[in-house]
């Protein structure tokens, strides 16, 4: 694990019941479907899952996967995340980066991501990262929520955006160099106090 620099831990504290929200684990699902219609078919491959937290997405996508490389700035995200580790089916790497000031020092076929870009203030440098850290033409595929009202979460400190329009997050990708981008529905996240449409965005780097 990579630890050296300290990072802030904005999820610290909700690591230990991250786990238990019956809407959360079932959104996490079905952007896991939506997925996994962009990791290559015929093959098990590296995939980087990014602002992997407790591993929701991780679990899921293992049994596809050769490796999962789950990378989040939260150390406690991380330590619920190896709790699970060994039980997964497939070689799990564990890093504690903060990818929007820091690199991931090798590079994967591919880029996975839910609910994690809304966290991230400076995307142009985070998509910088992200590119760096894949290997050429490699694929991601992210999910997150559209254009919101602020009352998705119920305290928003760590919440650097309320959901994208899904135009403007296209040209932030293409001027960070991604090519092949395109943004469909993924699913609706079901909230008790509201329903809030999700996206997934799929890009590949040059190769
Ligand atoms: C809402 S959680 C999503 C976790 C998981 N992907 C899921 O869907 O359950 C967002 C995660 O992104 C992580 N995160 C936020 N900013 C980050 C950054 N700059 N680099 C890496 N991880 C980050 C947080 O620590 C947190 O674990």
């Amino acid at each position: 694990m990579a630890t050296s620099t300290p990072r802030e831990d904005k999820f610290h504290g909700r690591a230990q019941e991250y786990d238990n929200v019956d809407f959360r684990q079932r959104y996490v699902e079905e952007m896991a479907r939506s997925i996994r219609e962009y990791l290559p078919q015929d093959r098990k491959v590296t995939i980087m899952d990014f602002g992997a937290g407790t591993g929701l997405l991780t679990e899921r996508l293992a049994p596809y996967a050769e490796k999962i490389v789950a990378v989040d700035v939260s150390e406690s995200m991380i330590a619920r995340l190896a709790e699970k580790a060994s039980a997964l089916p497939c070689a799990i790497e564990l890093e504690t980066i903060d990818l929007q000031k820091e690199k991931y020092p090798k590079c994967v076929e591919g880029i996975v991501s839910t609910m994690t870009l809304h966290h991230i203030g400076d995307i142009p440098s985070l998509l910088k990262n992200l590119l760096d850290a894949l290997e050429p033409g490699g694929f991601l595929a992210l999910c997150d929520i559209d254009s919101e009202d602020g009352t998705f979460h119920t305290v928003n400190s760590g919440v650097m955006h309320y959901g994208f329009d899904r135009e403007a997050l296209k040209q932030l990708f293409e001027e960070a160099g991604f090519i092949e981008i395109s943004v469909a529905d993924s699913t609706v996240v079901h909230k008790p106090h509201g329903d809030y449409p999700a996206f997934i965005l799929s890009a590949r780097r040059p190769g």
